[in-house]
């Protein structure tokens, strides 16, 4: 089993890179092949909204988002991790989730599979935000499922944490990256990911 980690933060030595290793250390225990893509060394443009797609279902602009599908495609496991930023997604991350734009026109109007391969493909979402709030993670978890939806990955769940900041903070709290750990081994077993609810201290 092959699983691939996109990494959407832009900071070096970030809370969510490090989340999101722990998760593929888990998945790895387990005896699964691993691969890390890091969206912010990505050249990757955003849509223009030019609607080349609607006819034929492929994208006008030719640069680093293919190879990001075609990762997708040799995987079977996806963990996508992003911090909240400005109650949503990154914007690096943004952009590569819009550019899946070509594929929701593959899927839902011309009606072809939006990938190649045929495999089951399952998506885990692993995020971190600075502040706290009931609703923290609502608008960036809407958008990453709608992003796996469209590439036909199942939602296998989400690990997130609240009042995490600093960078590399995770790394004093044992609790979350092992929580992510444990995340990332239930992803490449079937069952679904554990969530426990964020802390709100
Ligand atoms: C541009 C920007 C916007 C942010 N917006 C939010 C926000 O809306 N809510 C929040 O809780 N934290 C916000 N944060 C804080 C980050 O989520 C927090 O620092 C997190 O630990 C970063 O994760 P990383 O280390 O994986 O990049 C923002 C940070 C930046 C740089």
């Amino acid at each position: 089993m092959r699983v691939l980690g996109i990494a959407g933060s832009p900071r070096f030595c970030s809370n969510t890179d490090i989340l999101m290793d722990a998760a593929l250390k888990g998945a790895a225990s387990k005896g699964a092949e691993t691969e890390v893509i890091h969206v912010a060394n990505l050249n990757i443009l955003a849509c223009s909204h030019c609607d080349a797609c609607l006819r034929s279902g492929n994208c006008m602009f030719t640069d680093d988002m293919q190879k990001v599908i075609k990762e997708i495609e040799q995987a079977d496991r996806i963990v996508l991790a992003a911090p909240i930023h400005f109650m949503g997604l990154p914007s690096q991350v943004k952009t590569m989730v819009d550019r899946a734009q070509s594929f929701w026109v593959k899927k839902y109007l011309l009606k072809v599979p939006p990938l190649a391969g045929s495999r089951e493909r399952k998506g885990l979402f692993v995020t971190v935000g600075g502040r706290t709030g009931e609703h923290l993670f609502d608008g960036a978890l809407a958008t990453v499922k709608a992003f796996f939806a469209t590439l036909d990955i199942k939602y296998a769940g989400m690990v997130a944490f609240q009042n995490v900041d600093a960078r590399a903070m995770v790394l004093d709290h044992p609790e979350m990256t092992d929580e992510a750990f444990i995340a990332g081994q239930k992803l490449v077993e079937d069952s679904p990911a554990v969530a426990r609810p964020p802390p709100t201290c």
